[in-house]
C-alpha cells in the first residue's frame, strides 16, 4: 500500500460524483485494473466493482454469477478457487482481488463503489475497508438489503448504498422503487442506487435528495442524460464512459 496523500472523503467531493461502472468498461475490460486505472484517467472520480467470494474465501472483482461468459462453462464463482479464477482471460486482463482495487484507489486517491453481489461478504469487506483507511472514500451498495443489514452491524460507519431496478413486476418491488423511503430508512443508508430508467425517476429523485439521501443512479451513458439527472440534483453518475461525463461538464 503506497500512501501518497489522505484519501478522498465522500462528504468533501463535487457533485455529480462520476462513477465509472465495472471501470471505463465501455472501452476496457469490465472490473480490471486496466478498466479502473481508464476510468482515473478519464477523470472519474469514483469507481464502480462487484464483489463476489471465491471457494477459497477469498473476495474478487467478477460481476456474473458462474464463469461462462468468460471461459464457456457454466461454473459458480463460489466454486472456483482464487487461482482458477485468475486463469481467466477478461479481455486480455486478470480478474483482481478486491485487496488490489483497494490498494489502487489508496495509490491513486480515488473513491469506490463496492458493490456486494452476495450476502455473507460484508464482515470481510469492512475489515479490509478499514485496513486499507478507506471507509470515508467508500460506498458499499447492494441489492441485498440482507447485505446492508450485514454491513450495518459489523460496520455502522462505512456508508450503505442501496441499489434498485431489478426486473419485476412484484407489487412489493414496483412500490419500493416508487417510493424508496421505507426501504432506504431500513437500512439506515447514506445513498439510492436507482436504475436510470425507472418509471418514476425523475419526480422521486428529487424528493429524495431533499430527504437528505445520495442518488447514484445507473449505467447512464448518454451524455444529454447525463445533463438532465445532474440537473435533477442526482448525487452521482454511475456510466461506462466517465469521459463522456465530461464533455457535458460534469
Ligand atoms: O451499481 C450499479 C450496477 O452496477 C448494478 O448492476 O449488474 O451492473 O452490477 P450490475
Ligand atoms: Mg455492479
Amino acid at each position: 500500500m503506497r500512501e501518497t496523500q489522505p484519501p478522498p472523503n465522500l462528504y468533501h467531493m463535487k457533485t455529480p460524483l462520476i462513477i465509472a461502472h465495472r471501470g471505463a468498461s465501455g472501452e476496457a475490460p469490465e472490473n480490471t485494473l486496466a478498466a479502473f486505472a481508464l476510468a482515473q484517467r478519464q477523470g472519474a472520480d469514483m469507481l464502480e466493482l462487484d464483489v463476489r467470494r471465491s471457494a477459497d474465501d477469498r473476495l474478487v472483482v467478477f460481476h456474473d454469477a458462474t464463469t461462462e461468459r468468460w471461459n464457456g462453462c457454466a461454473r459458480p464463482v463460489q466454486a472456483c478457487s482464487l487461482a482458477e479464477l485468475q486463469q481467466l482471460a477478461i479481455g486480455g486482463e486478470r480478474v483482481p482481488t478486491l485487496e488490489e482495487v483497494l490498494d489502487f484507489a489508496v495509490t491513486n486517491h480515488i473513491a469506490l463503489n463496492i458493490e456486494l453481489k452476495e450476502t455473507g461478504s460484508a464482515t470481510q469487506c469492512a475489515t479490509l475497508v478499514r485496513r486499507f483507511r478507506l471507509v470515508e472514500a467508500v460506498v458499499v451498495s447492494s441489492f441485498y438489503p440482507q447485505a446492508l443489514h450485514e454491513l450495518r452491524q459489523v460496520a455502522p460507519e462505512i456508508r450503505r448504498g442501496y441499489l434498485m431496478g431489478v426486473r419485476s413486476w412484484r407489487p412489493d418491488v414496483r412500490c419500493r422503487e416508487f417510493w424508496p423511503f421505507f426501504a432506504l430508512r431500513a437500512v439506515a443508508a447514506h445513498a439510492w442506487h436507482p436504475y436510470e430508467g425507472l418509471p418514476s425517476l425523475e419526480w422521486v429523485l428529487p424528493r429524495v435528495r431533499r430527504a437528505g439521501y445520495a442518488v447514484h443512479v445507473w449505467t447512464v451513458d448518454d451524455p444529454l442524460r447525463m445533463r438532465v439527472l445532474a440537473d435533477l440534483g442526482a448525487s452521482g453518475i454511475i456510466t461506462n464512459y466517465p469521459e463522456r461525463a465530461r464533455l457535458v461538464g460534469l
